[in-house]
């Protein structure tokens, strides 16, 4: 089935061009939360497992200024792993392939400097290497970075072609359909699109893979996978954390910019998408965009019926947050496919934030009993507990003719390697550095999951703003 559906162990064995080439790994926010909390405890775990180039170097951008012991003390304090989790001999090494510039993101003489910097590890590694350029940083900042890196020319790849130049951006991508394509024609002047490598980091999450290998393997499913058989989809994204401290970016976000319009229809796309031509990256990023774009805009009239948000009591006390903001950290919609074979099923995407658990899971119903308490449902748990399971119903043993339902259960951690595995983020950096893009977002799956967002976004005062205490099961 292509590449794709390599073991893990296989592409370990396989990592000569990942490892071959020496990369300069370039992290704009380097003091930044998702750097922390995500970015460099993958690019660790790379390392300890030796899947990452040879020679490669870190150089992290920020605007503090730190002496080369301060900004070490201050990655290996921030940096969230747990103890034990590596060796700490690894983590010294790690640290030393680790240095530092420091710059406001909108000073051209700093990127002038960075561009000095580069040329001298070139120099001194006596050849021209790949470079990544991760920017880690509010999305007010992507348009600045994006234009000093082109006036610098840190956006070429080598003259003699022998090394590549690739830009990872994260979510959001705009603030709307209109920014968003600001954004894009802004990348597409500074970049060719093979360099261009926009993250959702939902789309490298192991469980969530495994949908389009579980669909188009199974003939089973793969033969009632449409509206005739399927009654409903629940896509369910709760985290028990309320904002973090985030407060101030999340005010401009909102639950339905922050996880909606990405990770949530990722999921939906992943689940809906029609078979691709073959497992390539450009062939998947084609059908899951395709689906996307067939998702039905939901008017201001109906936007009661179709959609619900809420917010949690005590966000108005966060950090960072208006005392009168009227931002949802909840949403449900109810979506729907305007195409032949989802027509008719209502698609349920609900995400929040202070719920009483963290779980992700899409749960897809199976028509038979009107009563869904008997119907069949397969779940896809993305985290945490993955795994795949089935419910079905068994003739109670005994006398009477009673049913009861049970359950058929795959569970990650019953596989032997499961502690092992990779997570997104180590994923995504792996993609990237051998250049696969099937893991990250294309245009047009960003236009057309915008183009559904910004009309509810354009009328959310339209709805009211349900509260609801921290560690609700639900919000009514
Ligand atoms: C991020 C959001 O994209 O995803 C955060 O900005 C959210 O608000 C996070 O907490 C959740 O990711 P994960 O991988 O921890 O489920």
């Amino acid at each position: 089935m292509g590449r794709k559906f390599l073991s893990y162990n296989a592409i370990m064995n396989n990592n000569d061009s990942l490892t071959l080439y020496p990369t300069i790994f370039v992290i704009f926010g380097i003091t930044g939360d998702l750097a922390s909390r995500k970015l460099l405890p993958a690019l660790l775990s790379l390392y300890s497992k030796r899947l990452l180039p040879i020679r490669f170097t870190v150089i992290g951008f920020s605007r503090r200024s730190f002496n080369k012991e301060e900004f070490r003390d201050l990655i290996r304090n921030k940096m969230n792993i747990r103890p034990g989790q590596f060796k700490e001999e690894d983590i010294k090494h790690f640290l030393d392939h680790m240095s530092y510039e420091q710059g406001y993101f909108d000073d051209s003489r700093a990127y002038e400097r960075l561009s000095k910097r580069i040329q001298s590890i070139d120099h001194e590694w006596d050849q021209c290497s790949n470079k990544i350029f991760h920017l880690s940083v509010p999305p007010s900042f992507y348009a600045g970075i994006l234009t000093n890196l082109s006036s610098s020319k840190l956006n070429h790849t080598c003259n003699d072609e022998s090394g590549w130049t690739r830009i990872l951006i994260e979510k959001p991508f705009g603030s709307d359909i209109k920014e968003a394509k600001a954004l894009d024609n802004l990348l597409g002047k500074l970049f060719d699109e093979k360099q261009i490598f926009r993250i959702d980091h939902y789309l490298a999450k192991e469980a969530l893979q495994n949908i389009l290998a579980f669909r188009f393997s199974n003939s089973l499913f793969e033969s009632v996978w449409n509206n005739r058989s399927i009654s409903r989809v629940h896509i369910k994204l709760f985290e028990k954390i309320g904002i973090e401290g985030r407060g101030d970016l999340y005010e401009s976000l909102g639950a339905l910019k922050d996880m909606g319009q990405n990770h949530m229809l990722a999921m939906l796309a992943l689940i809906t998408m029609d078979r691709p031509k073959s497992f390539i990256a450009g062939n998947i990023r084609d059908e899951r965009a395709k689906v996307l774009s067939t998702l039905s805009t939901i008017s201001p009239r109906n936007l009661e019926r179709f959609v619900s948000r809420g917010q949690y009591d005590g966000y108005l006390a966060e950090k960072g947050v208006a005392s009168n903001s009227r931002v949802e950290t909840y949403f449900r919609i109810e979506a729907r496919l305007n195409n032949k074979n989802w027509k008719g099923v209502p698609f349920y995407l609900e995400n929040g934030k202070a719920m009483r658990e963290t779980k992700t899971e899409i749960d897809v119903y199976f028509k038979g009993s009107k009563n869904i308490e008997e119907q069949n449902i397969l779940t896809f748990r993305i985290q945490p507990e993955e795994c795949i399971k089935i419910r079905f119903f068994v003739k109670t043993p005994g006398f009477a003719w009673e049913r009861e339902a049970k359950t058929l259960k795959f569970k990650y951690s019953d596989i032997p390697s499961f502690t092992s595995l990779p997570n997104d983020y180590e994923r995504l950096i792996h993609d990237a550095f051998i250049g696969d893009q099937t893991l990250f977002a294309s245009t047009d799956e960003i236009m057309a999951s915008w183009k559904f967002v910004t009309p509810i976004i354009e009328n959310w005062n339209r709805l009211p703003l349900k509260k609801y205490p921290k560690g609700a099961i639900e919000v009514e």
